[in-house]
Parts: C-alpha cells; structure tokens; sequence
C-alpha cells in the first residue's frame, strides 16, 4: 500500500526517516489515530483538534486541515470494498536535525508528515462477551500525558507486563487512583452512575470518551467524572475500556479479581450506540 510522507505518496517499502529525525532520536512529535468504518472517518474533526492541541504544546506548528483530510480520503481510497474496517495513522515530528537537543534553528528543517491507513479486524464477539483481564501497575508517566505524543515506552512497558501475566491491558494507578489503560481510558459503573476520570494533564482525553459520554448523557445516564480507586473499581457493577481501535471493551477481572459482571449491560449498549454512531447499525 501508498503511504504518505512529506508531501507524497511512496510505496510503504520506499518510505524512510532519516537517522536524525527527531522523532526517532528523542520521540520528539506528536501522533493521532483515527477509525475509519467503511471507508468513513470516525470523529474526523475532532482528532484534527487535539492534534492542534498536541502540536501547539509541543510548539510544532498547526498542520493545514484540509490537506491532512485530502490526504486522508486518497489512502483510503486504496482499501478494498472487503475491508469494512482501518485505521488512519498520522505522525509529526520536529524534522530532522544533527542530534542536539534544543530545537533546530528556525526554518532550518520542515516537519516530518507521516500517514498510512491499515486495514484492522473488528474485535471479535467472544472478546466483548467474555471481558478481558486487566492488571494494576503504578503510573509512572510524565506528568503531561494528556498530549499525544509518540513517547510511549511506559504505556509500551505496562502493556508488555500485562501481556507477561497472562492478562490483556494494564491500568495505570497514580496516587491510589485509576488514571487510565495503556491506550485506552477507563470507565465504570456503579448503582446506575458512570465514572470516569476527569480530564486532566494525568490522563489522554479520549475522543472515545468524549463519544461515550455524549452517548450515555444520551440516555439520561448519569456521569460522575471523579476519580476513584483500584478498590472502588473491583467493586463496581461495571467496567469498560474506551479507544479508537478498542471501541467500548468489557473489563471481567482485575489483578485476578472477578468483577460483577464481566461484560455488563451498559458497555454492550454503549457499543451499540458507538457503532450506530460509526453508521454500522440502523
Ligand atoms: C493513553 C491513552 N489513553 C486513552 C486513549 C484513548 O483515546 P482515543 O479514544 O482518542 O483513541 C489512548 C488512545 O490511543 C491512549 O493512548
């Protein structure tokens, strides 16, 4: 398949960083990832935001809109009518530049553009019917994760953990209270309320959270956005993880603990709710 790379298109096997991109030498850019559901873009607008936001608080400048969509629709263009479901991939780094440590001079190097759409298997049913198992680990992220950027060793090192002990994510747990998984956000529900963590530096604000909260706001649910413990978790009614490619995913253990219910009847509505969003469901 094309992918596109600084302003072209080049077979994926033609397309190459430079040793002194940024991005490879000090992870120093930004990322997004976006569903694309029979050839249609999920939330278009706003992943362009937070990539706007991303880049702006990593002092990159804002990237043409427009053309990052045009761009968009010819890579997805190339997929097959069998491939109902994709993801769009777009990274920006700070360019390229001798390594040093400080920025590059001004105007001495564009940034890199990088976008490729790849086709992705849906979750299977049995995945949402049998929920999946979650481990605890210690959030030990910098403190601004709420930028999208492509350093992820932490996230990477808590999901290869979890994968170790036989369980499927990990949640991350600062100062004794559920932040988030390793790419996804957390909810859950308890005597007919949703929590959820607030949206702060601590946390990625999901586009898929901001979905499942329209969605459950929707159905007169009421939403609490207090952060609560790994305690307060294992006793809930409920829980789930949200993200782009995850969509809404039943938790049935954590750290071995059984929930109530390991694939509880609100994540299964939201999910259907999420699909008729993505225009999957009548
Ligand atoms: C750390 C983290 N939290 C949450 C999310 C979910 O965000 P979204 O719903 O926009 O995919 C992601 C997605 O990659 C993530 O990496």
């Amino acid at each position: 398949m094309q992918v596109y790379l600084n302003g072209k298109f080049v077979p994926e096997s033609q397309a190459m960083v430079s040793i002194d991109d940024r991005g490879f030498l000090f992870a120093d850019g930004v990322y997004e990832v976006i569903h694309v559901y029979r050839q249609k873009l999920f939330e278009w607008d706003l992943h362009l935001a937070r990539l706007g936001r991303s880049l702006a608080a990593i002092q990159l400048p804002a990237v043409d809109g427009s053309e990052l969509s045009r761009v968009a629709q010819q890579l997805i263009g190339e997929l097959g009518p069998e491939q109902s479901e994709a993801s769009l991939y777009i990274e920006v780094t700070r360019g390229t530049h001798r390594r040093s440590h400080g920025f590059p001079p001004p105007g001495s190097t564009p940034p890199t553009v990088l976008m490729w759409v790849r086709p992705v298997n849906p979750i299977p049913e049995e995945t949402v019917d049998h929920g999946i198992s979650m481990i605890t680990v210690p959030d030990d992220r910098w403190a601004q994760v709420w930028i999208k950027t492509i350093g992820l060793l932490p996230n990477v090192l808590a999901k290869e953990k979890a994968h170790q002990k036989g369980a499927f994510d990990a949640i991350f747990v600062r100062d004794g209270m559920v932040t988030e998984a390793t790419s996804a956000n957390i909810f859950m529900a308890k005597d007919g309320v949703l929590y959820t963590a607030p949206a702060t530096n601590y946390i990625l604000p999901g586009i898929t959270r901001h979905v499942v909260l329209e969605l459950a706001q929707a159905r007169n649910i009421t939403v609490n956005l207090t952060p609560f413990s790994v305690d307060q978790l294992v006793m809930a009614d409920e829980a789930f993880l949200t993200g782009t490619l995850t969509e809404v995913l039943p938790i049935a253990s954590i750290d071995g603990y059984p929930l109530k219910s390991p694939s509880g009847p609100l994540a299964r509505q939201l999910l259907q709710d999420l699909h008729e969003r993505a225009g999957l469901q009548p």
